[in-house]
C-alpha cells in the first residue's frame, strides 16, 4: 500500500558510511529516513548526537525523522533542530514534562512527535493530541534493531487511531516491522513504518538493489 510511508532506520546501516547509505535508501525508494539517537541512559545503547545528524542532513532529500531515546530531552532540542531535523520525537517516559518538551520542539521549528514504549498506556497521549504531528508506537523495547515485534501493540494502534479522529497526525510504528507484521499495523491505522533490519538486510552501499526489493516487500 503506497499511501504507507517507509522510513528505514539507519541504526541498521553501515555507521562508517551514513551519507552514502542515506542516498542509497532514497534512491531505492524510501519515503523518510529514521535516525535513532540513544544515550545509554534512557535506553541501554549508545549511538550518536546532533553533530552526526547535521553531517548526514545534506545526504537526505526526503524527511529527516529524528527519534530521541534520551533523557533529559529539553537541553538538546535546539541542537537537533539546528542540525536540520524535520521531525523530532521524544518519549512520553523520558521526563515529567512531555507537554513542555513538545512545545519546545515546535517552538524550535520542527514537527513534534511523541513516542510510547510498549508498556505505556495509549491514554498518556490524550492531552497531547492537539500539539503533535506524529505519535510513534514502539513495537519493541527501544535500544536495539532486529528485535521481535510485540503483537499486543496492534490493539494500541487501533485505539490510537480512534483517539486521533480526523486530526492530521501520523501514526508511526517502530520495531520489528517486516513484510509479515507491516499489514497488521497498517490495517490498525498506522501510516509510517520504520524498518531497520528488514530494509538493510542483504544489501550495501556497493550493492543497494536489495534495499529497494526489501522496501517494496514491506
Ligand atoms: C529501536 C529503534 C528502531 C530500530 C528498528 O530502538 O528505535 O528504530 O532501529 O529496528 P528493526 O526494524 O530492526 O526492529
Ligand atoms: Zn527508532
Amino acid at each position: 500500500d503506497r499511501s504507507i510511508k517507509i522510513a528505514p532506520s539507519i541504526l541498521s546501516a553501515d555507521f562508517a558510511n551514513f551519507g552514502a547509505e542515506c542516498e542509497a535508501i532514497e534512491a531505492q525508494g524510501c519515503d523518510w529516513v529514521h535516525v535513532d539517537v540513544m544515550d545509554g541512559h534512557f535506553v541501554p545503547n549508545l549511538t550518536f548526537g546532533p553533530a552526526t545528524c547535521k553531517a548526514i542532513r545534506p545526504h537526505i532529500k526526503t524527511v529527516m525523522d529524528v527519534h530521541l531515546m534520551i533523557a533529559p530531552v529539553d537541553p538538546y532540542i535546539e541542537a537537533f533542530a539546528e542540525a536540520g531535523a524535520d521531525v523530532i520525537t521524544a518519549h512520553v517516559e523520558a521526563g515529567p514534562h512531555i507537554h513542555r518538551t513538545l512545545q519546545a520542539i515546535r517552538g524550535a521549528g520542527a514537527k513534534a512527535g511523541v513516542a510510547l514504549n510498549p508498556g505505556t498506556p495509549v491514554e498518556t497521549v490524550g492531552y497531547l493530541l492537539d500539539m503533535v504531528d506524529l505519535v510513534c508506537v514502539m513495537t519493541v523495547n527501544p535500544g536495539f534493531g532486529g528485535q521481535k515485534f510485540i503483537h499486543s501493540q496492534v490493539e494500541k494502534v487501533r485505539s490510537l487511531r480512534a483517539m486521533i479522529g480526523d486530526r492530521p497526525i501520523h501514526i508511526e510504528i517502530d520495531g520489528g516491522v517486516t513484510p509479515e507484521t507491516a499489514p497488521l499495523v497498517a490495517a490498525a491505522g498506522a501510516d509510517v513504518l520504520v524498518a531497520g533490519s528488514a530494509v538493510f538486510k542483504g544489501g550495501s552501499v556497493a550493492d543497494p538493489a536489495p534495499y529497494g526489493e526489501n522496501i517494496r516487500a514491506i
